[in-house]
């Protein structure tokens, strides 16, 4: 059948909106244009909805070709819609791919690489050199008791000889640790009665000291301890005289000096041959043509007893080094401070370039 004067009114409406609406998409540029327009026709409130209201006029013939007729408008401009919509997607993809493009032919940002501190890499050459005579890097805690600092390396209280050592108290019983020399005693307790015990221990140490070129309030320090049967003071000789070597060259000369420390018995100073002047005298070794190194000695028999070692079966010999105090020797450095201060040129001057 065919449409009547009311049909053909709507028909019209309906073809022209299609026609007003398919312009539209056409001349839209962005996204959201977009969605308005189809909200204005195919949206629920929108102008094809408006056109159908005025159905109710029409006859019961015409309505559903007009119904068939709305669907199909309605599916032609949300084709149209749907096309444009990818179109413009595509092309704001586009767009932020292109401004998202990256120059894989620019040179990079160069990366800083870090380094080890000088003291920390002269520890570990050490390190290396007593693990290589099968010694053991041990450990012991900065915040000590004044047990093992003094107690156990034969420093009762009051003893004279603390003196030597200005200490940083916590408490009565607890001081930041003078020196490493405490690790001993900890080691063999630890061990409890096993041998043989061969052990260094690298770490911080505090005193009370003003700072100045060759004092700091915190420096570090390497304790070496060998306890066996029949350990001699001719080993510990022999041992001294390789790490000088290793550490300084094996042109230089080592040479013991009587000293006193309460925990050896007896107690010498280690002096390697001065380098700059090979022994004639010079500034560097105050013109003795000798630079003092370390301390040691063999354990004392107390030290050894309190802490569970028979001085009748065992005997040992310990050592104290200063890293600090090396490092100034073999480079060159006239000013402890200089590695505390955290001065990147400084510091740089030792890595690896
Ligand atoms: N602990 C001593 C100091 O800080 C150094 C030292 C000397 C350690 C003799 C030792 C030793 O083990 O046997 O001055």
């Amino acid at each position: 059948m065919s449409l009547i004067k009311g049909g053909i009114i709507v028909q019209e409406q309906l073809k022209q909106l299609e026609q007003e609406a398919i312009e539209k998409v056409a001349n839209v540029v962005d996204l959201k244009a977009l969605q308005e327009i189809q909200v204005a026709y195919t949206g629920r409130k929108g102008s094809i909805t408006e056109v159908l209201r005025g159905m109710g006029k029409l006859s019961k013939e015409e309505r559903p070709i007009i119904g068939e007729l709305a669907n199909k408008v309605r599916a032609s401009i949300q084709a149209t819609i749907d096309e444009k919509k990818a179109a413009l997607e595509l092309e704001q993809l586009e767009k932020q791919l292109e401004k998202e493009t990256i120059d894989v032919t620019l040179p990079g940002r160069p990366v800083q690489f870090g380094g080890s501190h000088v003291l920390t890499s002269l520890i570990e050459e050490i390190e290396d050199l007593f693990i290589g005579l099968g010694y053991e890097v041990r450990e012991g805690p900065e915040v000590e008791t004044d047990y093992y600092n003094f107690e156990a390396l034969n420093l009762p209280k009051g003893h004279p000889a603390r003196d030597m050592q200005d200490s940083f108290y916590i408490t009565n019983e607890l001081l930041l640790r003078t020196h490493t020399s405490p690790v001993q005693a900890r080691t063999m307790r630890a061990l409890d009665g096993q041998e043989p015990i061969r052990m260094i221990c690298p770490g911080k140490v505090y005193r009370r000291d003003s700072d100045d070129a060759t004092h700091s309030h915190q420096f570090t320090q390497i304790e070496g301890l060998y306890v066996d049967k029949n350990v001699r003071m001719s080993d510990l000789k022999g041992t001294l005289d390789l790490f000088a070597k290793k550490m300084f060259g094996e042109d230089r000369d080592i040479r013991l000096r009587p000293s006193f420390f309460p925990f050896t018995e007896p107690s010498v100073e280690m002096d390697i041959s001065c380098k700059v002047c090979s022994g004639e005298g010079c500034s560097v070794c105050k013109q003795t043509g000798w630079i003092e190194i370390l301390g040691a000695g063999m354990v004392h028999p107390s030290v050894l007893e309190m802490a569970g070692y028979d001085p009748n079966v065992y005997t040992g010999f310990a050592f104290g080094m200063g890293p600090d105090r090396i490092a100034m020797l073999k480079y060159g450095i006239e000013d402890i401070r200089r590695f505390y201060t955290n001065d990147m040129r400084f510091l740089k001057q030792f890595h690896e370039a």
